[in-house]
């Protein structure tokens, strides 16, 4: 049996880190994952000037620790200036892709329909997308959590994703960078929505989607923050910029570990339920 939902921790770098201060980062994590490798998929998304340094120093695509992307194109080239496309991510050595962040929605008016056409890029380009969903503090108070994040996820999720891997983060836009969190029991309460909605559109294939948690995660919180069920992970900001908190944050998911395995095979191959 193996196991269904692997857990991904995530550093999100955003629009920090230049060259050396990135590459000493990168070396402290890499020697610490070669040290005492956790049961856990490890992601570093970078700022895109940065990828092909920090993959390098990561050890290419045979690496231990994946390489990420923060954003990429709808289109997979042309006259878009400034634009970086899937494939050129791809290319550059990136395995996985962050897509609608709250500050990309925000920042740059992203709407989920722009997402769910990058998230079709990235899916074409072999990339794994990290579809980003969460509600602000205004929706919370309005009761609307649910319905908000449900809607976003129904809006960016391409066709594709039906058939292919792909990752959803559950960030709180008022927990990013404010050190507030949901309780483990909220965060409880929304995966379970997610994953729910998600059983309603793939069938079978929702139990292998990883549903990480993100907003003010830290080296104290994450023990409680991912052993909620349905947390497959989290997306970091900021502590991801700290090597001993981030490696704390990875321990801490690795040891909770949930174990979440395929469901048994009859004889004659089918699913016994
Ligand atoms: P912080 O961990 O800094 O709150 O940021 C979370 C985030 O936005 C990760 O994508």
């Amino acid at each position: 049996m193996t196991d269904l939902r692997r857990p991904l921790v995530a550093g999100n770098w955003k629009m920090n880190g230049l060259r050396a201060d990135g590459l000493a980062r990168t070396r402290a994590l890499v020697d610490k994952a070669g040290k005492r490798p956790p049961a856990i998929d490890i992601l570093i998304c970078p700022p895109a000037t940065l990828l092909t340094t920090i993959g390098r120093a990561l050890g290419g695509r045979r690496g231990a620790i994946a390489l990420g992307a923060q954003d990429c194109a709808p289109r997979t080239s042309g006259a878009h200036t400034g634009d970086i496309a899937a494939p050129m991510l791809a290319d550059a050595g990136c395995r996985y892709v962050i897509l609608g962040h709250s500050e990309r929605r925000g920042d740059h008016r992203e709407t989920s329909a722009l997402v769910r056409a990058k998230a079709t890029a990235a899916l074409d380009s072999g990339l794994t997308p990290i579809v980003c969903v969460g509600e602000t503090a205004a929706q919370r108070r309005a009761g609307k959590t649910l319905a908000v994040v449900r809607n976003q996820l129904a809006r960016s999720l391409p066709e594709a994703a039906v058939a292919r891997p792909f990752v959803v983060a559950y960030e709180p836009v008022w927990a990013i960078g404010s050190g507030h969190t949901p309780t483990p029991a909220e965060v409880g309460k929304v995966h379970g929505a997610l994953r729910a909605w998600l059983e309603g559109r793939l069938g079978e294939r929702a139990a292998a989607v990883r549903l990480l948690y993100g907003g003010s995660v830290n080296g104290a919180n994450a023990q409680a923050l991912m052993a909620v069920a349905n947390v497959d992970g989290g997306l970091i900001g900021g502590a991801s910029l700290k090597v001993d908190e981030f490696w704390s944050i990875c321990v801490a998911t690795a040891g909770n570990r949930k174990t979440t395995r395929r469901p048994a095979r009859k004889q004659g191959g089918k699913v016994k339920r």
